[in-house]
C-alpha cells in the first residue's frame, strides 16, 4: 500500500488519544499559541495535518499544556512520523542521509571545531542534522542545548506545513547541496537542466516541458532513499583494472587514511564500511549506476547517456592522476622531514580528513585540491556545468599542482631538514 489510508493513520492518531475535538487537547494548544507563536498555527493550518484535524499534540504530545509546563513538549523525530508514514520512514532510513549524523561526527577534524559548529548546528550541524540521531545522542542535545534539530523530516518539506509540493522543488535540497565541496545547487541551476526547471516555475515555459530537477534524478518515484554510485568522493571498491588509475586511487585511499602506506586496511576503513560512505563492491555501484541512466533516458538517447556517464567515470581517473602526483610530492615532504608530521598522524603520509586543520600552506592547498576542486570537476561533469567541470574544478586542479610543486621546491631548497621530531 502506498499512501496510508486516512482512516488508518487518524486510528493511530486517536491512539494517542487527541485527535477528536472533543478531547480539547488541539483546541488547547492551538488557542494559546496563537498568541505565542501565530505563524506556527498559521502553517500548520495549512497542512494537511491541519487540514485533516490532526493536533499539536499529535507530534509534540499533551504534558505539556501551559507556560509552566512547556519542558514537557515532546520534539519529534523520524520515529514520530513513522507511526503513520511508515514507508516513506523506512526509506529514509535505508538512504545516505539517513547517516549524514554519524559521518560527520566520525571525522577526526570534528573534535577540533567549537561545538556550536556540530551540535549547536551552526556549520557542518547545520546540514548534517538531516542523519538519524541515536537516543544517547538526543539526550545530549536536550542536556547541552534546548535540543531541537532532530527531526530529520523537515529537512525538504519543512515545518509546519509539511508540503510536499515545497519538498518537490530543487531549491528543497539548496540550503545544504551549495558552496565548498559539493555545488550541485550552483552546477545543476545554471546548466541547461536547472535553467529549464527555473523557466517552468516562473511559467515561462508550458508546464508539461521536460526538465529534470534533483527529485527527478536522485528521488525517483519519490523514493526516500538517496544514494548515487560514486558518492561525495568518488572513491570505490574494488579497485579498477586499468593499472595507472588503481596506482593513483591507492594513493588517495593512502591519504584518507584507509590504507595505510604499505597498501593494507586501516581500522578507518571500518568507519568508511560503517558510514557507507563509499560503494564497496562493483555490483552496488552498478546498481546506482543503471537507476541514473534508466532515469537520463526518459529524455535522452542511450547512446548519449552511456557517453555521457563514462565522461564522468574518465574525469574522475584524470582528477585522481593529477592528485596522486600532489599526494606524493607532500608525502616525501614528510619523508625527508621537510615539513613536521602533525603528532596525530601514525603514518608519514598527508591525512586528508584533517581538513583545513593541517599545519603548513603546503597541505592546506592539498586539502583544497583534494576537497574542493577534485570535487567540483567530477561533480561538474555530472551535472552538465561546463564552467564547475572545468574553471571551478580541473583547471583549478591543474594550478594548484602547479602551486604545490614549486612550494615543495621552495621548502626543499630553503628549509633544513627537520628532525623526524614530531610536532
Ligand atoms: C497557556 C499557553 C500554552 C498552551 C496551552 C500550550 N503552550 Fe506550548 N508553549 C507555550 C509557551 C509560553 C512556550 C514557550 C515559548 C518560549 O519561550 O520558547 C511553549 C512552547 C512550546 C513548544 C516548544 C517546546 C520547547 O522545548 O521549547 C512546543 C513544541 C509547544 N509549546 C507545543 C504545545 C502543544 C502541543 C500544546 C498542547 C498540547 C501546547 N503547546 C499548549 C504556551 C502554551
Ligand atoms: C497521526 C498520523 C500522522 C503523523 C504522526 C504524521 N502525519 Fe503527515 N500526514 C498525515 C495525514 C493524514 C496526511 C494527509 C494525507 C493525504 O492527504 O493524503 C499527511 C500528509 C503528510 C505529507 C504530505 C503533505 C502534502 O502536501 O501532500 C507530508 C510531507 C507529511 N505528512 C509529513 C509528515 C512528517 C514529516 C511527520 C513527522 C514530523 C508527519 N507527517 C507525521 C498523518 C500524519
Ligand atoms: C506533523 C508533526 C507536527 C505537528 C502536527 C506540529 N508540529 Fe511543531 N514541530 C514539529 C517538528 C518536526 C518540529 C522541529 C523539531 C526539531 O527541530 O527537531 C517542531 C517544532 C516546534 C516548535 C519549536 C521550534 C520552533 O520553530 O519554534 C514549536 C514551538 C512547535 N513545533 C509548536 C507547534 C504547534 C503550536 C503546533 C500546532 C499548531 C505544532 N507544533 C504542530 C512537528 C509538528
Ligand atoms: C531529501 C528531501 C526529503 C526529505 C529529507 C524527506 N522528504 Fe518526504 N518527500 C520529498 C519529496 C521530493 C516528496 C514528493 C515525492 C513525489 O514526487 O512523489 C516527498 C513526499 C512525502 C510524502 C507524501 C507522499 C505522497 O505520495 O503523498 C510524505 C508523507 C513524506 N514525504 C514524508 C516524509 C517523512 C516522514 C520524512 C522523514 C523520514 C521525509 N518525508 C523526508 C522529499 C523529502
Ligand atoms: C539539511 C541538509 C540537506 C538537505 C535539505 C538535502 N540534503 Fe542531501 N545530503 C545531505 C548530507 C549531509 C548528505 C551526506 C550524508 C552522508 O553521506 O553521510 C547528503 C547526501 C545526499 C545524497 C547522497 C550522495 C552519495 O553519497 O551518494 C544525495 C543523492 C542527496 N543528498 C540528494 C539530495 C536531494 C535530491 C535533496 C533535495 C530533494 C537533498 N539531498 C536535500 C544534506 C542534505
Ligand atoms: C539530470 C539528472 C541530475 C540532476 C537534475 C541532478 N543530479 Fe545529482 N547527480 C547526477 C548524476 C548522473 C550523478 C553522478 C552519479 C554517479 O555517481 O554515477 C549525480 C551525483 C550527485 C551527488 C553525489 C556527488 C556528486 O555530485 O557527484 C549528489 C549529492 C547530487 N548529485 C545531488 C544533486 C542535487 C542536490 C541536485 C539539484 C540541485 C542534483 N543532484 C541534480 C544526476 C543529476
Ligand atoms: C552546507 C552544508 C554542509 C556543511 C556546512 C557541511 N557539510 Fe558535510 N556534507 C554535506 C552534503 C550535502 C554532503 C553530501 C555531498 C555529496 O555527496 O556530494 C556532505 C558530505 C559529507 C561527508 C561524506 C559522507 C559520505 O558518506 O560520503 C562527510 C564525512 C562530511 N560531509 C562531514 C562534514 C564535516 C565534518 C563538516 C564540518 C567541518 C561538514 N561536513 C560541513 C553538507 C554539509
Ligand atoms: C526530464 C528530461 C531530462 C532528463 C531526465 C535528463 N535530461 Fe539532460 N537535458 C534535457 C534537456 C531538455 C536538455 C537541453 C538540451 C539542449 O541543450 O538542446 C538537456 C541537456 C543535457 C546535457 C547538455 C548537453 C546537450 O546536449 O545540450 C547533458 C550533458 C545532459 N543533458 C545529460 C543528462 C544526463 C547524464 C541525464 C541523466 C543523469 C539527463 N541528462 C537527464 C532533459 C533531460
Amino acid at each position: 500500500m502506498k499512501t496510508p489510508s486516512l482512516i488508518l493513520m487518524l486510528t493511530a492518531a486517536a491512539a494517542v488519544a487527541i485527535l477528536s475535538p472533543g478531547t480539547g487537547y488541539a483546541a488547547v494548544c492551538e488557542d494559546c499559541h496563537k498568541s505565542i507563536t501565530p505563524n506556527i498555527v498559521s502553517d500548520w493550518q495549512l497542512s494537511k495535518h491541519g487540514q485533516a484535524g490532526m493536533g499539536c499534540a499529535v507530534c509534540h504530545g499533551e504534558e505539556h499544556n501551559s507556560a509552566a509546563t512547556v519542558a514537557k513538549a515532546k520534539i519529534p523525530t523520524p520515529e514520530t512520523c513513522a507511526t503513520c508514514h511508515d514507508e516513506k520512514v523506512q526509506q529514509y532510513k535505508k538512504g545516505k542521509h539517513a547517516f549524514a549524523w554519524a559521518a560527520m561526527k566520525a571525522m577526526p577534524a570534528m573534535h577540533w571545531q567549537p561545538s556550536v559548529i556540530g551540535d549547536g548546528m551552526k556549520g557542518c550541524g547545520g546540514c548534517h542534522k538531516i542523519g538519524v540521531k541515536t537516543e544517547d545522542e538526543i539526550k545530549g542535545l536536550k542536556a547541552n542545548s534546548p535540543g531541537f534539530g532532530v527531526a530529520s523530516c523537515d529537512a525538504c518539506h519543512t515545518r509546519h506545513t509539511f508540503s510536499k509540493v515545497e519538498a518537490q522543488q530543487p531549491q528543497a535540497c539548496q540550503t545544504c547541496h551549495m558552496g565548498f565541496d559539493h555545488p550541485q545547487w550552483e552546477m545543476y541551476s545554471s546548466a541547461k537542466h536547472g535553467v529549464r526547471a527555473l523557466l517552468k516555475q516562473n511559467k515561462t515555459l508550458p508546464e508539461t516541458t521536460a526538465a529534470p530537477t534533483c527529485q527527478t534524478c536522485h528521488m525517483q518515484e519519490g523514493n526516500h532513499e538517496v544514494r548515487t554510485a560514486w558518492g561525495f568522493l568518488a572513491v570505490r571498491l574494488p579497485m579498477p583494472e586499468d593499472l595507472s588509475w588503481a596506482n593513483d586511487r591507492k594513493v588517495i585511499l593512502q591519504a584518507l587514511g584507509v590504507l595505510d602506506p604499505a597498501g593494507n586496511p586501516t581500522g578507518r576503513l571500518d568507519i568508511v564500511k560503517g558510514a557507507q560512505v563509499a560503494r564497496l563492491t562493483q555490483e552496488d555501484w552498478q546498481k546506482e549506476r543503471d537507476k541514473m541512466s534508466s532515469t537520463c533516458q526518459k529524455c535522452h538517447a542511450p547512446a548519449f547517456i552511456k557517453g555521457e556517464m563514462q565522461k564522468g567515470d574518465q574525469m574522475i581517473k584524470e582528477a585522481d592522476h593529477m592528485m596522486a602526483e600532489a599526494i606524493n610530492i607532500v608525502a616525501g615532504l614528510y619523508k625527508d622531514g621537510f615539513i613536521a608530521q602533525p603528532k596525530e598522524y601514525s603514518y608519514p603520509f598527508p591525512d586528508l580528513l584533517t581538513f583545513h586543520t593541517a599545519s603548513t600552506p603546503i597541505e592546506t592547498k592539498l586539502f583544497d585540491m583534494f576537497l574542493e576542486h577534485r570535487n567540483r570537476a567530477f561533480q561538474g561533469t555530472f551535472h552538465a556545468s561546463p564552467d564547475y567541470a572545468w574553471w571551478y574544478g580541473f583547471s583549478a586542479m591543474q594550478r594548484d599542482l602547479t602551486d604545490i610543486k614549486h612550494m615543495a621546491a621552495e621548502l626543499r631548497k630553503d628549509g633544513k631538514p627537520q628532525a623526524a621530531k614530531k610536532k
